[in-house]
């Protein structure tokens, strides 16, 4: 390959730690399309004789045929997918395709396709959340009025309702995707020209190449161009977060399914059986979203690790962040759409729920608000009482609402039966119409709001 200055090939070992054609193949549409730019603009500024471009042109789709058709044969001696792209042009159009590589190295050659890679996979995934927040806010209208119980330090805490509970993760998720268009927007210059560092002494036209390949500007600095992975790091981040608030969700799914729990009921679809225990019902896609999301977070941490002590400007370390990156955001993706196929599926049980979200004491702070909004209480005095009642409720075995008035009046005297109002669950959750809150009223109207923003353009 660079046979001028070598005289003997490389060890097999060498071989073997410095290919990444068993990974980076994967870019080979990015390569073309790449390639494809480039050569163009070669020929437009008179760099290259117009045939030499139409050749190069030519081979280029019967090397992109070939690997779309899978007769392309991927040889680890050609190192990566640039050189084995090249290489097999030289056969198909001569000496010809040794021009395609004029006033370019692989270090743009890399950062363009990478960053080509990235982008497309952002798109993706954006659109694959938003496919998740359409199912999620589905079922959160269907379930705005389903009461359950709300936790905190996962200890009954007040009533929520089961849309509520869903239209939380639909923010997450439109955060998450706001994420991915920031790193989308800020990923979107186009390295190619800078060469291997230093820029060329050829009259190329960066802004052209970057057109071409729908980057909104050429990168400014040529060294930076071709050193940093800023762009992957970040995506990695935006996954990174996605992945734990779907591992989150997760988290409760596998716990509302189980028998203790029994919140939900998932799809045969999304369960598998046991080998040895008939009863089994087990939330497998659940636990591995779960799960999955360490491999993502693991692939942030890698590549931070690999860029870290890297001086300027190209280092063969950087060839290190193709299997960590393509790996998280294709893991990424696919939990996406398990997470949007397990909703879609799920079965909340409402009698289970309401009977849940009664229990605990979950509506002391109602009867706390009473107090203080019928009776004048100060919120801390009205604090202290219901705290008194609902030792008292504990020491009998019941609920507030099965306390008898008198017993409540030997706390506080001038408690009247219509406090029992405030103490069923579906008072208690009706009254929460603060902004955001989780009244059914509310949650109707937030789920409304995102089912007309996801049918947007700009969803
Ligand atoms: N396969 C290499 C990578 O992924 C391409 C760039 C090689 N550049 C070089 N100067 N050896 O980083």
């Amino acid at each position: 390959m660079w046979g001028g200055r070598f005289a003997s090939g490389p060890a097999e070992i060498m071989e073997e730690i410095n290919a990444s054609i068993g990974f980076d193949k994967r870019l080979a549409p990015q390569d073309i399309r790449g390639s494809l730019a480039h050569v163009a603009m070669l020929g437009s500024a008179g760099i290259l004789p117009a045939e030499d471009v139409a050749a190069i042109e030519a081979g280029l789709k019967t090397v992109q045929a070939e690997i779309e058709a899978g007769t392309f044969t991927f040889a680890r001696e050609l190192e990566d997918i640039h050189m084995s792209v090249e290489s097999r042009l030289r056969e198909i159009v001569g000496p010809a395709a040794g021009r395609l590589h004029t006033a370019r190295s692989r270090n743009d050659q890399v950062a363009t396709d990478m960053r080509l890679w990235v982008r497309d996979t952002l798109d993706q995934l954006d659109a694959q959340a938003a496919e998740l927040q359409r199912a999620l806010a589905e079922t959160a209208l269907a379930q705005a009025g389903t009461v359950m119980p709300g936790f905190t330090h996962l200890q009954s805490a007040q009533p929520v309702t089961f849309g509520h509970h869903l239209l939380a993760y639909v923010e997450m998720l439109g955060r998450d995707r706001g994420r991915f268009r920031d790193a989308r927007a800020r990923l979107n210059e186009c390295p190619l020209g800078a060469a291997a560092l230093a820029g060329t002494s050829f009259p190329i036209d960066r802004h052209a190449t970057a057109t071409a390949l729908g980057f909104d500007r050429p990168t400014a600095n040529s060294l930076d161009s071709v050193a940093d992975r800023d762009f992957a790091l970040e995506a990695l981040s935006a996954a990174a977060i996605a992945a734990v608030h779907l591992s989150r969700f997760a988290e409760e799914i596998v716990v509302w399914t189980s028998a203790q729990f029994g919140f939900v009921k998932l799809s045969d679809r999304f369960t598998t059986g046991s080998s040895i225990m008939p009863q089994k019902r087990n939330p497998d896609a659940a636990e591995l979203v779960r799960a999955k999301s360490g491999r993502v977070i693991g692939a942030l941490s890698g590549l931070l690790i690999v860029m870290k002590g890297l001086p300027l400007a190209y280092s063969k370390d950087m060839q290190e962040d193709k299997e960590g990156t393509f790996d998280a955001l294709q893991t990424l993706s696919l939990c996406l759409a398990a997470m949007a196929g397990m909703v879609r599926d799920l079965q909340p049980v409402p009698e289970v729920l309401r009977a849940a979200a009664g229990s605990g004491y979950a509506t002391a702070t109602d009867l706390a608000d009473w107090l203080v909004r019928e009776l004048g209480l100060a919120f801390r005095d009205a604090h202290h009482v219901t705290g008194r009642l609902v030792g008292l409720a504990a020491a009998r075995g019941v609920g507030l609402e099965a306390l008898p008035l008198d017993a409540m009046r030997a706390e506080e005297p001038r408690i009247t039966a219509a406090v029992y109002d405030v103490l069923g669950v579906e008072n208690s959750v009706s009254s929460r119409t603060s902004y955001g809150g989780t009244a059914p009223a509310n949650v109707r109207a937030q789920a409304e709001r995102w089912l007309q923003r996801l049918a947007g353009t700009a969803a």
